[in-house]
């Protein structure tokens, strides 16, 4: 069965409530399709907003991150069970902004996606290499540690259900996309990485999205990959051409 695309928006710290109404409003009618899975994940505190201005539409709400622990003395952390209540269906987690900011780990990467699934919130996991690694040649060495690892304890048919965004740390915010080729290679990699772990039922049904400066221009000829099912898009999510970018047939 052919994996249904999913195009999701990152809008990083970007956009204050009041902000995010006006760009979904501005969005909606661009972004309407009935091929493509469609989500916009926002800031924490825009996330109650944005849900009630997406209701009716075929836009799904999205968080940027979430905490492991279901409640407690975590100070600052949101809760699954919050982001349930608040209507998301998505999460981005082990984005490598996260990774090197704020000391996410493959580790914590694994405990929030198990977490997550228990919810009923559909991860989108996040791995890539630095410039450095790919020069190395060590890019999949990497990326299988962190799939592998981010994976721990969840079962094929959990995996199956999830959304993994393989984005080169080089080419996110940089202007500088992957080439079509490079996105597909490593994007088939990890796709033999799932079915390695567990089956090729599994490895089928995995949607694996590529993220890094995708754009109007460049998301036909990267979504028309084999192993690519969609894009986790930063900067061109909180503009108009994000509506091109879903409809990129
Ligand atoms: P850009 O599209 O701005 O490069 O960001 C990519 C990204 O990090 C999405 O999560």
């Amino acid at each position: 069965m052919a994996r249904r695309k999913i195009v999701a928006g990152n809008w990083k710290m970007n956009k204050t409530p009041s902000e995010a109404v006006a760009l979904v409003e501005e969005l909606k009618p661009l972004v309407a399709s009935e091929d493509v899975d469609v989500v916009f994940c926002v800031p924490a505190i825009d996330i109650i907003p944005v849900a009630e201005a997406v209701k009716g539409t075929n836009i799904a709400v999205g968080a940027e991150n979430m905490y492991f622990e279901e409640k407690g003395a975590y100070t600052g952390e949101i809760s699954p069970a919050m982001l349930v209540d608040a209507g998301v269906k998505y999460v981005v987690l082990g984005h490598s902004e996260r990774r090197e900011y704020f000391a996410e780990t493959n580790e914590t990467v694994n405990k929030k996606v198990l977490k997550a699934l228990e919810h009923g919130i559909t991860p989108i996991m996040c791995c890539g290499e630095s410039l450095e690694q790919r020069e190395q040649g060590v890019t999949m060495d990497f990326i299988r540690q962190q799939v592998k690892v981010g994976l721990q304890n969840v079962t094929a048919d959990q995996a199956k259900t999830m959304v993994i965004a393989y984005e080169p740390i080089w080419a996110i915010g940089t202007g500088k996309t992957a080439t079509t080729e490079q996105a597909q290679e490593v994007c088939a990699g990890i796709r033999a990485c799932i079915a390695e772990v567990y089956d090729d039922a599994t490895a089928e049904a995995i949607r694996i999205q590529y993220g890094g400066s995708v754009n109007a221009a460049t998301a036909p000829e990267l979504f028309a990959q084999a192993d690519i099912d969609g894009g986790l898009v930063g900067g061109a999510a909180l503009k108009p051409d994000f509506g091109k970018i879903v409809n990129y047939k």
